[in-house]
């Protein structure tokens, strides 16, 4: 099975949207494989934001990403890296089509509500990151 990580960022954590995100991608038809609700440290974002660091907006990201408490998730089903990407929606939510995740609960192109993987590379390599074999369920 396709398997990505996706991110409830802390933005989304904090207006109570978990519950709609998850139920957003399980209507899709998508399988939960790990979940964990954790706070992210400067060390753990620089590894995952690792291709960022340098850029602009790296140390805000940081300080946002490290805020307050995420959600960290596993999906797996058909497709999933490229249909949860859609379903996120475009990086800043001012360009965001209607009905996706960042146009109903990001506040801006940095507080932009969810993470996901980009590619089966970056996937394999960010659920590294967040879970062990032993978190992972039914992937
Ligand atoms: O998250 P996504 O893959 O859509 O976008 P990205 O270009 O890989 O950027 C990663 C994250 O950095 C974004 O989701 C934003 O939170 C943040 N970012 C930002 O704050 N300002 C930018 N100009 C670009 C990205
Ligand atoms: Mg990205």
């Amino acid at each position: 099975m396709e398997k990505t990580l996706v991110l409830i960022k802390p933005d989304a954590f904090s207006k109570g949207h978990l519950g709609d995100i998850l139920k957003r991608y399980e209507d899709e038809g998508f399988k939960v494989i790990a979940a964990k609700v954790m706070q992210m440290d400067e060390r753990l974002a620089a590894t995952h934001y690792a291709e960022h660091i340098g850029r602009p907006y790296y140390e805000k990201l940081v300080e946002f990403m490290t805020s307050g408490p995420i959600m960290a998730l596993i999906l797996g089903g058909k497709n999933v890296i490229n249909r949860v990407r859609e379903i996120n929606g475009a990086t800043n939510p001012a360009n965001a089509e209607e009905g996706t995740i960042r146009k109903l609960y990001a506040e801006s192109g940095s507080k932009n509500a969810v993470h996901a993987s980009d590619s089966p590379e970056s996937a394999k390599r960010e659920i590294a990151i967040f879970f062990s074999e032993l978190e992972q369920f039914g992937g």
